[in-house]
């Protein structure tokens, strides 16, 4: 297992009603808050007004940034600046999913920054202080509500960049799961398929010694796919709301990927794809992930292909291991078809006219010490199967 510094300081408030200690983990940070929210979700499901009553009750003062859209833009993080420079803003916070909390991560270092808050999204050695960040979780996906990153986009560029900072981790992120049953089932699905590529991403590595978060991840994948289907079903099945939740946190904030980690693959492909195309993230990882899978199966990674299908998709142990790969590789696209995602990047509107540029680009984030290393002609080949 590789050496690790393990940190993971946010605080999470898990459950029904948990919203009643907005007030307390706002005030421990400051008393004049940008509040940080999407396009509207939150009003229609009543948690805005609660949201401002239990702010007035504890006498912060709220200012609002709202309209986030989904892959945030350079542009709304421009204006979420100037609004706590204007306000003298001193905690930021999050209410919505993770485009809205990637939105307010980087607002809250761009405050503290003299410069354009771009550069800190293609430079996270530039992210000094970061103002404290709180979220309301509406969403389960991202993970951002536990994590250090951020993914923010200019579309005037075609790009979309991913940044970090330990500093970017919500203080506190309360995370009550009837919040997301009104999530569509495109959303639904498109958040459970993200979160499987999360723990996929860190479970394909090279540290066949971490046993231990092997199994961590195994577990996961099996609680998304159990419950992904029950929540697709019925959306406010508390119990599948929950364990969806509570996967979409533990899939990223470093349980999984401290001491096992390489670099991840499908997801800067999906970037490109976000980048050039303005499509919904765990959509593309659903059409991407099993043609990754097929193309970086071979003699030395089909040990691990085959104990993924053991264990997360109970194949018959006693198959060929590339059969037992190959069926693996199968079940995933057919779960990800049986929640309601197509399998062809032309079902989304991507055609082949990108497909180059959006390879180097993909390649230039720097794959190099994935499971298995990328080239722009191997990303190149897995676009044009997924088409
Ligand atoms: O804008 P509103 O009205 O709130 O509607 C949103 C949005 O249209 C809606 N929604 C959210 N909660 C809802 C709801 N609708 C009804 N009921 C609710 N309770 O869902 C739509 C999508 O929201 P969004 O925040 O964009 O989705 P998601 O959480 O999947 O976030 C996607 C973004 O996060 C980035 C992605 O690249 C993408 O930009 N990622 C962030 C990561 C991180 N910070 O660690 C890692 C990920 O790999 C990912 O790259
Ligand atoms: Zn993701």
């Amino acid at each position: 297992m590789n050496n690790f510094v393990y940190s993971i300081p946010t605080k999470i408030y898990f459950g029904k009603g948990q919203i009643s200690h907005l007030g307390e983990a706002v005030s421990e940070y400051g008393s004049r808050a940008l509040l940080v929210y999407g396009g509207g979700s939150i009003k229609k499901m009543g948690l805005y007004q609660t949201v401002i009553d239990l702010l007035q009750k504890d006498h912060i003062s709220v200012t609002e940034l709202f309209g986030v859209e989904p892959n945030p833009k350079i542009e709304s993080v421009r204006a979420g600046v100037k609004l706590c420079h204007e306000n003298d803003i001193n905690v930021v916070l999050a209410v919505g999913g993770g485009s809205v909390i990637d939105c307010a991560k980087v607002i809250a270092a761009g405050v503290c920054y003299d410069g354009d808050a771009w550069d800190l999204v293609i430079h996270p050695e530039k992210i000094g202080r970061v103002l404290p960040i709180v979220s309301v979780l509406t969403l389960s996906a991202t993970g951002s509500e536990m994590d250090g990153n951020a993914v923010i986009s200019d579309m005037k560029k075609n790009d979309k960049f991913g940044t970090f900072s330990q500093d970017m981790k919500p203080k506190a992120s309360i995370l009550d799961p009837e919040y997301t049953y009104s999530v569509s089932k495109k959303q639904t699905a498109a958040g459970t398929a993200d979160i499987m590529s999360h723990i996929l991403e860190t479970y394909f590595n090279n540290t066949p010694e971490a046993f231990l978060q092997s199994r961590f991840a195994e577990g996961l994948l099996k609680t998304c796919i159990k419950y992904g289907m029950t929540a697709m079903e019925s959306p406010k099945n508390y119990e599948a709301r929950a364990n969806l939740m509570w996967a979409s946190s533990l899939a990223i904030n470093g349980l999984l990927s401290y001491g096992a980690g390489a670099a991840w693959s499908v997801h800067p492909m999906e970037h490109e794809l976000s980048a050039f195309y303005d499509i919904t993230h765990g959509i593309g990882l659903a059409i991407l992930t099993p043609n990754w899978m097929k193309h970086v199966l071979n003699e030395n990674t089909v040990d691990k292909f085959a104990e993924y299908g053991v264990n997360v998709w109970s194949i018959d142990a006693n198959l060929n291991r590339f059969e037992i790969a190959e069926e693996a590789i199968q079940s995933t696209r057919d779960f990800f078809n049986e929640i309601g995602i197509p399998s062809t990047l032309r079902s989304v509107g991507i055609g082949d006219d990108n497909l180059e540029i959006m390879a180097k680009k993909a390649v230039s984030k720097g794959m190099d010490h994935a499971f298995v290393p990328l080239t722009a002609d191997d990303v190149l080949a897995i676009f044009k199967a997924s088409l």
